[in-house]
């Protein structure tokens, strides 16, 4: 039998790189709404952004070139089902279909996101993640793209970083709706978990030969700079906020009965849980686990203060004690630690390759042999061209060097890792923090409104690198 290749690509979503924002039928997202209110002060939008919408051919072409055998992006869900209506856009469909036509032009694997943060804005309306019907609208919404594409996409994905975006929406409040607010963000995490398992539910009625789907979680292992027994408690108590309550019932079926009782002990009202609903969950797993890789979450013993959690989005950590950083306290579970010894990037987050492995040996640990992609690792930085639009991003090429070497490491000792997707094969809009934090391996002009692209020093280096691990 051919040894299954392993897949080498890069990783984007629809609303970080299509612009297009109201072409061909697509309806409102939440983001297309809250980028054109007041509510964003800075004025930044993605309604051109990349324009992978309309240079999608020259994008897979570059990826392609690059040698990168995998692709992995989301569908937009307001181009599919654009009104409350449920009517099916056409013309969104086939948006699609051309990508995955130039995709099996070069042989390029796809590994398609149905909701990368983008809920349409007619459910957003009704509450968001927070509406009741959210996991019908969406295994609606995921049925009819099953029905559509089938096994033409062989890895399809539920809900990208659930608890990442739990998080901003509903305890830092950077993304919309801009709340903080824990018992929302309790009840936005269970509904993304149903969301996960009725889309599943759908899948498996098909039973598309070839094709798998999974989730993409985004929160690294949980480490403690002490090993003291109050330490052991908070990683577990830090592994049960932000790792277990998404992996455990995707992955296995169900939520521990004591990460159940703390959520209760801590004051929130769990009455959102309905009667049937753990039965949907127990028959509903994935096939495997999309895990990005960015950072470990190093925590302490909680000692004081209310819930909250820190980020900077304005780029300006320096590295000196006071700058913002990115953090959490969570009363009575944890309280995030810094690590004086590790460095952190201009948004105030540990630049840590070890924890590459720690997260993947984990995941192993909890989990067994579930297949793993790593469907996201990068380094956002800010960049300056030369007069030709080159980028010499060492920095860069130095993060992904040092974060595959210890993928490489885990995947040696025997965790079933598949896949690699290194975040972003061009530039692309970056949330909150604009088009200013760059992550691409291909420069794009953003201020050219033809968006001209030129591949960074970053792209020749992971093409070599691929060369030269290809049969891994
Ligand atoms: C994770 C998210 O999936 C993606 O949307 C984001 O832009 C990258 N991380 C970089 O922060």
């Amino acid at each position: 039998m051919e040894k299954e290749k392993f897949l080498w690509g890069g990783a984007t979503a629809a609303y970080q790189c299509e612009g297009a924002w109201d072409e061909d039928g697509k309806g409102a997202n939440i983001w297309d709404e809250f980028c054109h209110s007041a509510a964003n002060t800075t004025g930044i939008t993605a309604d051109v952004s990349s324009d992978f919408y309309h240079h999608y051919a020259e994008d897979i072409r570059m990826m392609a070139e690059g040698g990168q055998n995998t692709f992995r992006f989301s569908i937009s869900w307001s181009r599919i089902v654009p009104k409350e209506d449920r009517v099916v856009n056409e013309a969104g469909l086939a948006f699609y279909d051309r990508v995955l036509d130039e995709c099996d032009k070069y042989g390029i694997v796809p590994n398609v996101t149905l909701v990368h943060y983008d809920l349409p804005d007619y459910i957003g309306h009704k509450g968001g993640w927070l509406y009741d019907g959210v996991s019908d609208e969406f295994a609606y919404y995921a049925s009819v793209v099953f029905r559509h594409f089938g096994n033409r996409i062989p890895l399809y994905v539920t809900i990208n970083e659930p608890s990442h975006n739990a998080s901003c929406c509903y305890m830092v409040g950077n993304y919309p709706p801009n709340e903080q607010n824990m018992q929302h963000f309790a009840h936005c995490a269970y509904n993304m978990v149903m969301c996960t398992a009725k889309a599943v539910r759908e899948f498996r009625k098909l039973n598309l030969a070839g094709a798998q789907i999974g989730i993409v979680h985004s929160s690294g292992n949980t480490e403690a700079l002490h090993d003291t027994p109050e330490d052991r408690l908070a990683v577990k108590y830090g592994d049960m906020f932000s790792n277990d309550w998404v992996l455990d019932p995707a992955i296995r079926g169900y939520f521990e009965e004591e990460l159940i009782e703390k959520v209760r002990e801590s004051g929130i009202d769990l009455s959102f849980i309905k009667e049937g609903d753990f039965d949907i969950i127990r028959a509903n797993t994935v096939d495997f686990l999309g895990q990005n890789i960015y950072c470990r979450n190093l925590v302490k013993p909680y000692k004081s203060g209310e819930t909250k959690a820190t980020v900077n989005n304005l780029g300006t950590n320096d590295g000196s004690a006071d700058s913002p950083r990115e953090g959490k306290t969570v009363k009575g579970w944890f309280e995030s630690d810094w690590d004086p010894n590790v460095p952190l990037n201009r948004w105030g987050r540990e630049v840590y390759p070890p924890c590459a492995y720690a997260t993947l040996m984990k995941r192993k640990e909890r989990y067994g042999n579930i297949p793993i992609y790593v469907t996201e690792n990068g380094h956002g930085c800010y960049e300056m061209p030369d007069e030709n639009g080159y980028v010499e991003d060492d920095e860069r090429i130095r993060f992904l060097q040092e974060f595959i070497g210890y993928i490489l490491k885990a995947k040696e000792e025997g965790v079933n890792v598949k896949g690699y997707y290194v975040w972003a094969p061009m530039d692309l809009y970056s949330w909150i923090n604009g088009y200013k934090k760059r992550y691409g391996l291909v420069r794009v002009d953003f201020e050219d409104p033809e968006r001209k692209r030129t591949p960074k020093k970053s792209y020749y280096w992971y093409k070599k690198f691929i060369e030269e691990h290809r049969d891994i």
